[in-house]
């Protein structure tokens, strides 16, 4: 993005997060456009949902989108590097002070048993969970130092329950909420770091058939929508005296009996 395009945007907030063309990402991606931020909307396939997200917000507010979309396959280490170094050297990262919110939403997420489970799955879900992560932060520190940013992990409300099917997500999931918490001290007091835990929000394709019954256990009787999500984010960036926390979105659930 060069010239008259980015003076546009010169005095906004730059947000990257990843795995943000469809569902909850989408919805937070909106939202902080909505709210006065430039976001870099990363993707991995869903570059035509992203594409949509921008060209919804030109036609609702009759202006540029404060937006880019970024697309890199993140269980790929050239992709992560290229991605880190096209932020790092970004004019709007240089021109508005640096990174200022990185939110770790990509995600993958599938039930098998756990005698199946292979090696190669199980890498899958720390790589994207952890890894990924820990290197996107470490890559763009200097960054979000310079923005006094705030880093976001998206977990879930697994903890401490045995979900069945799930463990090499679930564990993995815990590894990423450790390590958000365990940034909350090491980054401090340049850089807060926080999670959102989503409970009941949308099914993955194959679970829509047990979604009901899930939704039936929890407290406040529906599911979450995807703005429910965002809005705990968007919380969270704003608020510049939070550190550490974790916001659980699940009306309720993981307090439920
Ligand atoms: N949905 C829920 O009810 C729920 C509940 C608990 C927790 N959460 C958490 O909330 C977050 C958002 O949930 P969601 O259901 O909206 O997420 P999702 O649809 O499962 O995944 C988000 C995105 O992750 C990206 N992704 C997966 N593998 C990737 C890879 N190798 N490289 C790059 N990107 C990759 C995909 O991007 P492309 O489409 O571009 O390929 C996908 O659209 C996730 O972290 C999830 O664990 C959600």
């Amino acid at each position: 993005m060069r010239g008259g395009r980015l003076e546009l945007f010169m005095a906004q907030r730059v947000a990257l997060i990843t795995g943000g063309g469809k569902r909850i990402g989408a919805a937070t991606a909106s939202l902080l456009m909505n709210n006065g931020w430039f976001v870099f909307i990363h993707v991995r396939n869903s570059v035509a949902e992203a594409e949509e997200i921008i060209s919804q917000f030109e036609q609702q507010n009759s202006s540029k989108a404060p937006a880019e979309i970024l697309r890199a396959d993140l269980n790929n280490d050239g992709a992560l590097e290229a991605l880190i170094q096209t932020i790092c050297e970004h004019d709007i990262v240089k021109t508005n002070g640096g990174l200022h919110a990185l939110i770790h939403n990509a995600s993958i997420y599938s039930s098998e048993d756990y005698e199946s489970v292979s090696l190669e799955n199980l890498r899958l879900n720390n790589r994207i969970h952890i890894e990924v992560p820990f290197l996107l932060t470490q890559g763009l520190l200097t960054q979000l130092k310079a923005g006094q940013g705030c880093v976001i992990g998206m977990i879930d409300t697994s903890l401490g329950r045995a979900w069945k099917g799930l463990s090499q997500y679930t564990a993995s999931k815990a590894g990423l909420r450790q390590l958000m918490m365990n940034l909350a001290g090491d980054l401090a007091p340049e850089i807060r770091v926080n999670c959102v835990a989503p409970g009941a929000i949308l099914a993955a394709e194959w679970e829509s058939e047990n979604f009901a019954s899930i939704v039936e256990k929890v407290p406040l009787g529906r599911a979450g929508e995807p703005n429910d999500v965002a809005k705990a984010i968007l919380f969270l960036l704003e608020s510049t005296y939070l550190s550490g926390q974790i916001i659980n979105v699940d009306g309720g659930w993981s307090v439920s009996p």
